[in-house]
């Protein structure tokens, strides 16, 4: 198949590109280069500098790349930020996204997998999370997510638009042979932070709560590995291509959670020295636990992870922010 992977040059969507490949298709990228980087595409992959908010752009893009399938990662996704820019957030997320299925249903009706979160469950009665649980987004970026997936619902029923959303968990790690991985212009997540700080970037590490409902009193959070994910966006597209269900939701999770503190634990074992660690308060927003259940993707799209291992999950990221301690621009 040829793929047209929106956001394809950011830490997910790269790869994403990169497994698409690994397996035989052929793929251009649609980015707006906001946080993504040239630099984590192979140099043969098409690359389209478009922004969702751009309609003709996209209308453009599509018919020229004319692809069998798009897999569409562009958004913001910072929780803290989307609290305090929500129009940002919305614009972005929700028009950008209605801009892009628009434009596919006005040009080529294909097949598309949607890249939701986790954060559409916000406080989870219970955990694992199945995929029916409520959706109690409790931040704008949820918010969005849990919106976009509303209106890919209407666009299937009004228009036979096939979908397929996946709702990722916490995504970390880099590819093994670290040539690509993480590296967002602002830097809030958990293991990403860690490692810079192991660099000397940052002098120590704080623990956000030590007094919530968990068997530390730390948060607790469902790591997937980023390759993995990406192996799971791939049985998606094909899957659906092939005929599948169409307006299926997946968790994309281990079904395991991990503590801060084992977090914190699982660096000092891979960099092989402590982090200083001061304990804080709370960050406002962090539900206690956020655990998939992910027997629906196993059953259906025989997802099969292979980074189970929490201290081979930290080992890849590492090897990544060692030999690339700034980043692309290393
Ligand atoms: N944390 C710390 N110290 C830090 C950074 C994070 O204690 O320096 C804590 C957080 O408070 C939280 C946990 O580590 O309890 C994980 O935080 P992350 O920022 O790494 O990830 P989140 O769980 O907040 O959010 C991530 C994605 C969201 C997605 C969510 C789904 O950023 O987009 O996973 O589970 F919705």
């Amino acid at each position: 198949m040829h793929l047209m992977v929106v956001g394809g040059a950011g830490y997910i969507g790269s790869h994403t590109v990169r497994q698409l490949l690994a397996v035989g298709h052929s793929v251009t990228v649609l980015d707006n280069l906001s946080s993504g980087h040239r630099e984590a595409l192979p140099a043969t992959v098409e690359l389209i500098v478009a922004d969702l908010l751009d309609p003709p752009a996209l209308k453009a893009a599509l018919l020229s790349a004319k692809p069998d399938a798009v897999i569409h990662f562009a958004a913001l996704i910072e929780v803290g930020e989307s609290m305090r820019s929500p129009g940002r957030y919305y614009q972005n997320n929700v028009t950008g996204s209605l801009n892009l299925f628009q434009a596919i249903v006005e040009t080529r009706k294909i097949p598309l997998v949607f890249s939701s979160t986790a954060a559409v469950y916000g406080d989870a009665e219970s955990v694992p999370i199945p995929e029916d649980a409520p959706k109690r987004p409790t931040s704008t970026y949820g918010h969005s997510k849990w919106m976009v997936e509303q209106i890919l619902h209407d666009f299937g029923v009004a228009h036979g638009l096939p979908y397929t959303v996946l709702r990722y968990f916490n995504v970390c790690g880099a590819a093994p042979d670290h040539t690509i991985g993480e590296d967002h212009p602002n830097k809030t997540h958990l293991i990403e932070l860690a490692l810079l700080t192991a660099l000397g970037q940052r002098e120590k590490m704080f623990v956000n709560g030590t007094d919530y409902p968990t068997p530390d009193g730390t948060c607790v959070r469902d790591y997937v590995h980023v390759m993995d994910l990406a192996d799971a966006h791939v049985l998606a597209v094909q899957a659906l291509s092939g005929g599948a269900v169409s307006g299926q939701a997946f968790n994309v999770g281990l079904g395991h959670g991990f503590s801060v503190r084992q977090v914190l634990d699982a660096v000092d074992a891979v960099v092989g020295t402590p982090l200083t660690r001061e304990e804080g308060p709370r960050r406002p927003g962090d539900p206690p636990s956020l655990v998939a259940d992910p027997s629906r993707i196993k059953s259906e799209l025989g997802f099969d992870p292979k980074f189970t291992d929490l201290n081979g999950i930290v080992q890849t990221a590492w090897d990544w922010h060692r030999t690339h301690p700034h980043g692309f621009k290393s």
